[in-house]
């Protein structure tokens, strides 16, 4: 981290003296006019009658200067992160989402649009519900995102979309996303049909209470508890259709290592943000090879839940070109085909796996609106 100059200080102290509290935590004077003009507009936005009582607002103003001087994220004290089209709640309880995973988002709704959903006849042909499982989906930011970009494509089958997540904190910030964007009017009143939230362990997911293999009525119930919510979520009451119950798994699991937690996260991420967003867990599952480093546990359990349920195609970010080889290679030894994603900075930080029978390898071609990197 930069050291704090006091020459900047002082620079900074004639422009605002408000300055100096926000360069403390960041040590970037940029940063600090940034996050000074964001906390402005945020009082202007939300307490509008404030600019009657001018030391009133510059109390207020210099109080969350003071919380961002702890290093409390800007994030956490606007009260929302915007993640391209959509707003996620931020606070303590989950990951705010990174501008790396709302690149993942786009390029892949880009490239269904650009590859998939290109014509009617392709749409008409669908047949089932476009479907979409979220595992590890914190707040939420990638399903109601997604759930914004189908809903602007107008599909004729609809979409389902469904986020798990252990974290029940998490989880009740994703279900107050949902709300919080359909009262804005960004996501439909059809979103609270189409898009679920439910609380499950993706590692080891709990016994069904079906126990195994027992028929409810329900094609397949008992593997767990987990994969009977995701079956009845899914289940279109006029086609049973388990052959294709998936189109698409994405996860942005914990993939950090323990050491880098330390090394590489900023003091605000380790403060304010959970940990358990970050790092996987260091008691592995059984079914984990010993062989696999824990920073990448999450994704077999992920490719586990992908193949049981069909899945066309799997979606991962990951840490950077080291992690994505090994994920990579793990995906071709259970029969994916591969490729890799790079971000705006060059490294690979997304691995998509397809079945060959799909012939999804459009997955790979550059985005028409030249928003690919690689
Ligand atoms: C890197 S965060 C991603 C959050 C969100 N999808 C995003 O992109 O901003 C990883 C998420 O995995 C969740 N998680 C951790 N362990 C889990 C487990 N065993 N099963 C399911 N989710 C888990 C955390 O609660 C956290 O929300």
């Amino acid at each position: 981290m930069p050291r704090v100059c006091r020459w900047t200080t002082s620079y900074l102290r004639k422009k605002s003296p408000l300055l100096p509290l926000l360069y403390r935590d960041n040590r970037v004077p940029d940063l600090a006019e940034f996050d000074l003009r964001s906390l402005k507009d945020h009082i202007k936005e939300q307490y509008p009658d404030l600019k009657n009582h001018p030391i009133r607002q510059y109390k207020y103003l210099r109080s969350l200067c003071e919380r961002r001087a702890r290093a409390e994220p800007l994030d956490h004290i606007i009260g929302t992160t915007q993640f391209y089209d959509v707003e996620i709640l931020s606070g303590r309880g989950a990951l705010i989402p990174r501008s790396e995973t709302e690149s993942m988002v786009m390029r892949l709704c880009d490239s269904l649009k650009d590859y998939y959903f290109v014509n009617d006849k392709r749409r008409r042909n669908l047949g089932n519900n476009f479907r979409i499982l979220d595992l590890c989906t914190g707040a939420g930011p990638i399903s109601l995102l997604m759930a914004k970009q189908l809903y602007d494509l107008d599909l004729p089958y609809g979409f389902r979309i469904l986020g798990i997540d252990v974290s029940e904190p998490a989880l009740k910030l994703a279900k107050r996303s949902l709300e919080y964007n359909i009262r804005k009017g960004t996501l439909p009143k059809q979103a609270r049909k189409d898009v679920g939230f439910y609380q499950g362990d993706v590692l080891n997911p709990k016994p069904s209470m079906y126990g195994g293999g027992v028929d409810q009525g329900m094609q397949y119930l008992g593997k767990s508890e987990v994969h009977d919510e995701i079956k009845v979520f899914f289940v279109n009451e006029d086609q049973v259709d388990y052959g294709s119950l998936m189109d698409i798994v994405i996860a942005n699991p914990p993939y950090i290592s323990a050491d880098g937690y330390w090394e590489d996260t900023e003091r605000s991420v380790r403060l304010y943000e959970p940990e358990i967003a970050l790092v996987p867990p260091e008691k592995r599952p059984a079914n984990i090879p010993d062989d696999i480093p824990r920073e990448d546990i999450f994704y077999p359990a992920v490719e586990e839940f992908a193949a049981y349920f069909k899945s066309k195609a799997i979606i991962f970010e990951t840490g950077g070109d080291k992690q994505s080889a090994r994920v990579k290679a793990m995906l071709e030894s259970r029969g994916w085909e591969t490729g890799t994603w790079k971000d705006f900075r060059g490294i690979n930080r997304n691995v998509v796996g397809w079945r060959k029978e799909t012939g999804w390898n459009w997955l790979l071609l550059p985005s028409k609106n030249g928003m690919s990197y690689d």
